[in-house]
Protein backbone atom coordinates (compact mmCIF):
# COMPACT_ATOMS: atom_id res chain seq x y z
CA UNK A 1 0.00 0.00 0.00
CA UNK A 2 1.36 3.65 -0.36
CA UNK A 3 0.91 5.91 2.76
CA UNK A 4 0.83 9.31 3.01
CA UNK A 5 2.12 10.45 6.75
CA UNK A 6 1.90 13.77 8.34
CA UNK A 7 3.98 14.94 11.11
CA UNK A 8 5.30 17.44 13.43
CA UNK A 9 3.83 21.14 13.61
CA UNK A 10 3.20 23.88 11.02
CA UNK A 11 4.58 27.61 11.67
CA UNK A 12 2.58 30.74 10.84
CA UNK A 13 4.77 33.16 10.20
CA UNK A 14 4.31 36.84 11.81
CA UNK A 15 6.75 38.79 10.50
CA UNK A 16 10.52 38.19 8.64
CA UNK A 17 11.59 36.62 12.46
CA UNK A 18 8.67 35.34 14.15
CA UNK A 19 5.74 32.36 14.02
CA UNK A 20 2.79 30.93 15.49
CA UNK A 21 3.27 27.10 15.90
CA UNK A 22 2.72 24.25 18.77
CA UNK A 23 4.87 21.93 20.34
CA UNK A 24 4.41 18.90 18.38
CA UNK A 25 7.81 16.96 17.73
CA UNK A 26 6.47 14.41 14.81
CA UNK A 27 7.76 11.58 17.39
CA UNK A 28 4.55 9.54 16.15
CA UNK A 29 4.53 10.23 12.83
CA UNK A 30 8.11 9.65 11.98
CA UNK A 31 7.44 6.42 14.05
CA UNK A 32 4.39 5.72 11.88
CA UNK A 33 6.45 6.11 8.53
CA UNK A 34 8.81 3.85 10.42
CA UNK A 35 6.29 0.88 10.84
CA UNK A 36 4.74 1.31 7.40
CA UNK A 37 8.00 1.16 5.58
CA UNK A 38 8.90 -2.19 8.12
CA UNK A 39 5.92 -3.40 6.43
CA UNK A 40 6.84 -2.90 3.57
CA UNK A 41 4.62 -0.39 2.38
CA UNK A 42 5.65 2.64 -0.07
CA UNK A 43 5.38 5.97 2.02
CA UNK A 44 5.15 9.48 1.47
CA UNK A 45 6.51 11.57 5.04
CA UNK A 46 5.03 15.26 4.65
CA UNK A 47 6.98 16.54 7.73
CA UNK A 48 6.70 20.09 9.33
CA UNK A 49 9.76 21.42 10.96
CA UNK A 50 11.20 18.72 13.28
CA UNK A 51 14.47 17.93 14.80
CA UNK A 52 14.41 13.84 13.71
CA UNK A 53 16.31 12.20 11.27
CA UNK A 54 13.30 10.48 8.28
CA UNK A 55 13.52 6.58 8.30
CA UNK A 56 15.35 5.48 5.45
CA UNK A 57 12.95 4.71 2.40
CA UNK A 58 10.45 7.20 2.76
CA UNK A 59 9.83 10.10 0.42
CA UNK A 60 10.46 13.14 2.16
CA UNK A 61 8.34 16.13 1.69
CA UNK A 62 9.56 19.34 4.58
CA UNK A 63 6.39 21.81 4.59
CA UNK A 64 6.68 24.63 6.74
CA UNK A 65 3.30 26.57 7.26
CA UNK A 66 -0.63 24.97 6.96
CA UNK A 67 -1.23 26.20 3.45
CA UNK A 68 2.41 23.95 1.99
CA UNK A 69 0.81 21.13 4.10
CA UNK A 70 -2.61 21.64 2.46
CA UNK A 71 -0.94 21.32 -1.23
CA UNK A 72 1.46 18.66 -0.36
CA UNK A 73 -1.63 16.26 1.15
CA UNK A 74 -3.60 17.01 -1.92
CA UNK A 75 -0.67 16.23 -3.90
CA UNK A 76 0.56 13.00 -2.36
CA UNK A 77 -3.14 11.24 -2.22
CA UNK A 78 -3.98 11.43 -5.41
CA UNK A 79 -2.32 8.05 -5.84
CA UNK A 80 -2.38 7.36 -2.25
CA UNK A 81 -4.10 4.27 -0.28
CA UNK A 82 -4.11 5.85 2.95
CA UNK A 83 -3.75 8.82 4.63
CA UNK A 84 -2.70 9.57 8.54
CA UNK A 85 -2.70 13.01 9.72
CA UNK A 86 -0.39 13.17 12.30
CA UNK A 87 0.84 16.62 11.93
CA UNK A 88 -0.60 19.08 14.15
CA UNK A 89 -1.26 21.90 11.65
CA UNK A 90 -2.14 25.47 13.09
CA UNK A 91 -5.52 26.22 13.35
CA UNK A 92 -5.35 29.73 12.73
CA UNK A 93 -2.56 32.05 11.10
CA UNK A 94 -1.77 35.89 11.19
CA UNK A 95 -4.70 37.36 8.81
CA UNK A 96 -1.55 39.68 7.26
CA UNK A 97 1.80 38.77 7.32
CA UNK A 98 4.04 42.04 8.40
CA UNK A 99 7.12 42.32 5.54
CA UNK A 100 9.47 44.16 8.22
CA UNK A 101 9.92 43.26 11.45
CA UNK A 102 7.36 44.19 13.92
CA UNK A 103 9.09 46.69 16.42
CA UNK A 104 8.13 46.77 20.20
CA UNK A 105 6.52 49.49 21.81
CA UNK A 106 5.25 50.19 25.16
CA UNK A 107 1.13 49.56 24.42
CA UNK A 108 -0.99 45.87 24.37
CA UNK A 109 -0.69 44.06 21.11
CA UNK A 110 -3.30 42.31 19.42
CA UNK A 111 -2.73 39.71 16.12
CA UNK A 112 -5.70 39.50 14.01
CA UNK A 113 -5.88 35.60 13.26
CA UNK A 114 -7.82 34.11 10.51
CA UNK A 115 -8.93 30.23 10.88
CA UNK A 116 -6.90 27.78 8.70
CA UNK A 117 -8.09 25.68 6.03
CA UNK A 118 -8.39 22.07 7.37
CA UNK A 119 -7.49 19.30 5.49
CA UNK A 120 -8.85 16.36 6.69
CA UNK A 121 -12.33 18.42 5.62
CA UNK A 122 -11.14 19.64 2.57
CA UNK A 123 -10.58 15.77 1.48
CA UNK A 124 -13.35 14.37 -0.96
CA UNK A 125 -16.09 12.74 1.20
CA UNK A 126 -16.23 10.14 -2.39
CA UNK A 127 -12.57 8.89 -2.39
CA UNK A 128 -10.74 5.65 -2.74
CA UNK A 129 -7.96 5.92 0.05
CA UNK A 130 -8.24 5.30 3.86
CA UNK A 131 -8.32 7.90 6.32
CA UNK A 132 -6.78 8.55 9.76
CA UNK A 133 -7.41 11.95 12.11
CA UNK A 134 -5.52 12.34 15.16
CA UNK A 135 -7.03 14.01 17.86
CA UNK A 136 -4.98 15.62 20.56
CA UNK A 137 -7.69 16.56 23.74
CA UNK A 138 -6.69 17.76 27.32
CA UNK A 139 -10.51 16.88 28.37
CA UNK A 140 -13.66 14.81 27.60
CA UNK A 141 -11.06 12.94 25.38
CA UNK A 142 -13.60 10.29 23.84
CA UNK A 143 -16.57 12.70 23.27
CA UNK A 144 -13.88 14.93 21.43
CA UNK A 145 -12.52 12.12 19.19
CA UNK A 146 -15.97 10.72 17.96
CA UNK A 147 -16.83 14.28 17.16
CA UNK A 148 -14.05 15.29 15.37
CA UNK A 149 -13.95 11.36 13.48
CA UNK A 150 -17.91 12.52 12.06
CA UNK A 151 -17.09 15.91 11.07
CA UNK A 152 -13.46 15.32 9.84
CA UNK A 153 -15.19 12.34 7.88
CA UNK A 154 -12.14 10.04 8.87
CA UNK A 155 -12.31 6.18 8.86
CA UNK A 156 -10.51 6.04 12.02
CA UNK A 157 -9.61 8.77 14.80
CA UNK A 158 -6.58 8.24 16.80
CA UNK A 159 -7.45 10.09 20.20
CA UNK A 160 -4.51 10.54 22.45
CA UNK A 161 -4.58 12.85 25.81
CA UNK A 162 -2.29 15.22 25.85
CA UNK A 163 -3.35 16.82 29.28
CA UNK A 164 -0.40 14.13 30.59
CA UNK A 165 2.98 15.32 29.99
CA UNK A 166 4.58 11.86 30.05
CA UNK A 167 3.09 10.66 27.21
CA UNK A 168 1.80 12.44 23.78
CA UNK A 169 3.22 15.31 23.20
CA UNK A 170 7.23 15.86 22.44
CA UNK A 171 7.17 12.33 25.05
CA UNK A 172 8.78 8.94 23.55
CA UNK A 173 5.67 7.18 24.60
CA UNK A 174 2.21 6.89 24.00
CA UNK A 175 -1.01 5.65 25.14
CA UNK A 176 -4.06 5.98 22.60
CA UNK A 177 -7.87 4.77 21.80
CA UNK A 178 -8.59 3.87 18.37
CA UNK A 179 -12.40 4.96 17.44
CA UNK A 180 -13.26 3.29 13.96
CA UNK A 181 -16.11 4.70 11.85
CA UNK A 182 -17.86 0.88 12.18
CA UNK A 183 -18.12 1.96 16.11
CA UNK A 184 -15.14 -0.46 16.95
CA UNK A 185 -13.04 1.02 19.66
CA UNK A 186 -9.56 -0.38 20.82
CA UNK A 187 -7.60 0.85 23.41
CA UNK A 188 -3.23 0.47 23.53
CA UNK A 189 -2.33 0.72 26.38
CA UNK A 190 0.78 3.12 27.27
CA UNK A 191 4.06 2.31 25.23
CA UNK A 192 6.67 3.55 23.34
CA UNK A 193 5.70 5.50 20.36
CA UNK A 194 7.79 2.76 18.18
CA UNK A 195 4.88 -0.06 19.35
CA UNK A 196 2.47 2.33 19.30
CA UNK A 197 3.08 2.64 15.94
CA UNK A 198 3.27 -0.93 14.53
CA UNK A 199 -0.25 -1.99 15.95
CA UNK A 200 -1.43 1.18 14.30
CA UNK A 201 0.02 0.46 11.02
CA UNK A 202 -1.39 -3.20 11.44
CA UNK A 203 -4.79 -2.14 11.99
CA UNK A 204 -4.72 0.08 9.53
CA UNK A 205 -4.22 -2.05 7.39
CA UNK A 206 -6.73 -3.98 8.38
CA UNK A 207 -9.31 -2.15 7.91
CA UNK A 208 -8.62 -0.62 4.98
CA UNK A 209 -8.63 -3.53 3.01
CA UNK A 210 -12.07 -4.25 4.29
CA UNK A 211 -13.03 -0.33 3.25
CA UNK A 212 -11.23 0.08 -0.03
CA UNK A 213 -12.30 -1.40 -3.45
CA UNK A 214 -8.78 -1.78 -4.55
CA UNK A 215 -6.98 -5.30 -4.79
CA UNK A 216 -3.83 -5.11 -2.87
N1 LIG B 1 -6.19 18.89 11.09
C1 LIG B 1 -6.25 19.21 9.75
N2 LIG B 1 -6.24 20.52 9.33
C2 LIG B 1 -6.20 21.51 10.25
C3 LIG B 1 -6.17 21.20 11.64
C4 LIG B 1 -6.16 19.86 12.03
O1 LIG B 1 -6.32 18.29 8.91
N3 LIG B 1 -6.19 22.78 9.82
C5 LIG B 1 -6.20 17.46 11.48
C6 LIG B 1 -5.01 17.03 12.33
O2 LIG B 1 -3.92 16.62 11.52
C7 LIG B 1 -5.59 15.85 13.12
C8 LIG B 1 -7.06 16.22 13.26
O3 LIG B 1 -7.33 17.23 12.28
O4 LIG B 1 -5.50 14.63 12.41
C9 LIG B 1 -7.45 16.73 14.60
O5 LIG B 1 -6.59 17.77 15.00
P1 LIG B 1 -6.77 18.46 16.41
O6 LIG B 1 -5.71 19.51 16.59
O7 LIG B 1 -6.95 17.42 17.47
O8 LIG B 1 -8.22 19.13 16.26
P2 LIG B 1 -8.72 20.50 15.69
O9 LIG B 1 -9.53 20.25 14.47
O10 LIG B 1 -7.58 21.44 15.53
O11 LIG B 1 -9.73 20.95 16.83
P3 LIG B 1 -9.43 21.54 18.31
O12 LIG B 1 -8.12 22.28 18.21
O13 LIG B 1 -10.60 22.42 18.56
O14 LIG B 1 -9.38 20.35 19.23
Amino acid sequence: MKFVVTAGPTREPIDPVRFLSNRSSGKMGYAIAAAALESDHDVVLISGPVHLAPPAGAKLVNVITSDEMYAAVHEAVRDGDVLVMGAAVSDYKPARVAKTKIKKCDENFSLDLIPTRDVLKSLPRSRNFFVVGFAAETNDVEEHARAKLATKNCDMMVANDVSDPTIGMESDENAVTIFSRNGEIEKISRASKKIIARTLVKKICANAKKVLTKNF
